[in-house]
């Protein structure tokens, strides 16, 4: 591994020779590092305007442009990208013109599958009509949006500026300007948040009419204004058995209403999965551009630089952005690849699994938490619930 050191003392690495291989979905991902504000809870590598020094949405894409072009002259082979995903941060900050300009720096370089999924995150709060007949026009053809919550006092305690109303209008919006993929994106667990605000927030995204929802537990992350908030006492976090209880709730309220899970956090009507999102857990490989954002290909996983004015000088030198990489070994490899399939509703085929992981999850199926379906093991509902122990055993 050959590392340098890049402008800001942000450690740099020297990227391998590498060669998607066939057969396998390749995407894009494109990471959008702006947002208005920040919620008290996210720790995603976005900055506000007075974090940025300097650094803002033109120079961004210019970089943006210059990472892409160096990434196709990087790769032995350029292949048909099936999804794209722009994410963040907030990409709806960039407007209308702005996205599009992004997806024609991803097609100058990259072409497009027939019918590949183009998705961009979105925060209500800069969403309009007009943004979303734009995207439509641009060739984007889906949108995801945090929602979050459907309680005012729960949007609070998360820092979210804009009223629960809002969310829901814009999914209609999307709706109404022709997106037939609309993502909501919700959090449970908040702090104050009840089994009825979690109900309403639910029925919410049910009335909007979206095709597919994404529902994680709050996690309290290290040096966010959340935690610090935890550690004087005026946030109390909420425990595991009404976390499951939660999780147990909005399965059974979204599966009444006719969608199904096909991830543990992932509920969609049928057709609308995620396909950038399953291309990631099913061994998918993808370029990963923008600051911060990951990539996998070939079996070498790196990262780029975080801050955006790092990323951009080390473009402007004719250098590609990478912080670092490593090659995974077969054994890195497999545990990932069982880590990320068995949360999947289509589940882990038991070929891939070892003679003594086989034994392991004979004692998984016996205890009521994976379930065989064919050649495959499938969690069961207690299953969900306890997902990251059933992996931990599995590969003791
Ligand atoms: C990039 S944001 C979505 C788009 C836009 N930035 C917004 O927030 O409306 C991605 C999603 O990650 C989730 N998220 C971020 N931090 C989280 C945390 N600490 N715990 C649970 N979910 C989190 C939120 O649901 C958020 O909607
Ligand atoms: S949740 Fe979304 S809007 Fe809020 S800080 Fe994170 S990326 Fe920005």
């Amino acid at each position: 591994m050959t590392r340098t050191v890049a402008p800001g003392n942000a450690a740099s690495a020297v990227l391998p020779a590498m060669t998607p291989a066939q057969g396998r979905p390749f995407g894009v991902y494109v990471h959008v590092p702006f947002c208005a504000t920040r919620c008290g809870y996210c720790d995603f590598n976005t900055y506000t305007p007075g974090e940025l020094g300097g650094a803002n949405p033109d120079e961004w894409l210019a970089a943006l442009r210059s990472e892409l072009a160096q990434a196709a002259r990087h790769l032995g082979r350029i292949p048909e990208v099936d999804t794209v995903f722009v994410g963040g941060g907030t990409p709806s900050l960039l407007g209308g013109p702005g996205l599009a300009a992004v997806l024609d720096a991803v097609r100058a370089h990259f072409p497009l599958a027939d019918g590949a999924e183009v998705t961009t995150e979105a925060n209500p709060e800069s969403t309009s009509p007009l943004l979303f007949d734009q995207l439509l026009g641009a060739g984007y053809t889906r949108v995801s949006l945090g929602m979050q919550s459907a309680a005012e006092h729960v949007l609070a305690a998360l820092d979210r500026r804009h009223s629960p109303g809002r969310a829901l209008a814009a999914a209609r919006e999307a709706r109404a300007a022709g997106f037939d993929h609309v993502n909501l994106d919700l959090i449970y667990g908040t702090p104050g948040e009840s089994d009825d605000d979690l109900l309403r927030s639910v029925d919410t995204v049910v009335e909007s009419g979206v095709d597919h929802v994404s529902a994680y537990a709050l996690v309290i992350e290290d040096g966010t204004a959340m935690a610090r908030r935890v550690r004087r006492g005026e946030l109390v976090p909420t425990d595991d058995d009404v976390l499951a209880r939660r999780y147990e709730l909005l399965d059974a309220r979204l599966t009444g209403a006719g969608f199904a899970w096909y991830e543990v956090s992932n509920w969609s009507r049928p057709g609308g999965e995620c396909l950038h999102n399953v291309g990631y857990w099913n061994g998918g490989q993808w370029w990963g551009a923008g600051p911060g954002a990951h990539g996998f290909v070939d079996a070498v996983r790196w990262w780029n630089v975080k801050h955006p004015s790092a990323y951009a000088q080390m473009l402007a030198d004719g250098r590609l952005p990478v912080a670092d990489f490593e090659h995974l070994d077969p054994e890195t490899l497999h545990i990932e690849d069982v880590m990320l399939r068995v949360r999947l509703r289509d589940g882990l085929p038991t070929s891939v699994l070892s003679a003594p992981e086989r034994e392991r999850a004979a004692v998984a199926v016996a205890d009521g938490l994976l379930s065989p379906v064919d050649d495959r093991l499938v969690l069961t509902d207690r299953g969900r619930l306890l997902a990251d122990a059933v992996v931990r055993d599995l590969l003791d």
